[in-house]
């Protein structure tokens, strides 16, 4: 099946760090089965999230994701075809609220970590990768 990488941020809604721990516990269980890994980015107001994986495994977590009430204004900023994965090693890799290092983040942004201003896939997927590390 076609390996692909799905990237979309969005918008909390009304939900705390408890919420955060049964998305990421949900993530790890069936992202394990579908074979999905990706890194999610959570930073008290917005999601940024990247899932990779099977096409059809994807687009079909991605069709679930969308209806949950606990975030809205989901927005896709990509899906396309890739190579290889760049969290192979993580169901869902997940860097805390409270330690996404706002060095890394000042290289990728212009004022501070506002997942809607972010355009640039390759340069989203190269920050997530230096917040899980
Ligand atoms: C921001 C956000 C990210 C999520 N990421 C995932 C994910 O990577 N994998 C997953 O299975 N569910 C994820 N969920 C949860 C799904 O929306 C949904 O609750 C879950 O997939 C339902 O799984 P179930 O059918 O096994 O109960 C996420 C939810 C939110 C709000």
């Amino acid at each position: 099946m076609t390996l692909a990488r799905l990237i979309y941020c969005s918008t909390v809604n009304g939900i705390g760090n408890k919420d955060i721990e049964a998305i990421l516990e949900k993530s790890i269980v069936n992202n394990t089965l579908d074979n999905i890994t990706g890194s999610l980015i959570y930073d008290g107001k917005h999601f940024l999230q990247c899932l990779e994986g099977g096409r059809k495994s994807v687009t079909a977590r991605f069709k679930v994701i969308l209806q949950d009430s606990r975030h809205k204004d989901v927005e896709l900023i990509d899906f396309s075809p890739i190579k290889m994965r760049h969290f192979a090693h993580w169901a869902m890799a997940y860097p805390g609220s409270s330690t996404l290092d706002s060095k890394i983040i000042s290289t990728y942004t212009a004022d501070g970590f506002n997942p809607r201003y972010m355009m640039f896939p390759d340069a989203i997927i190269d920050m997530m990768w230096r917040l899980s590390q």
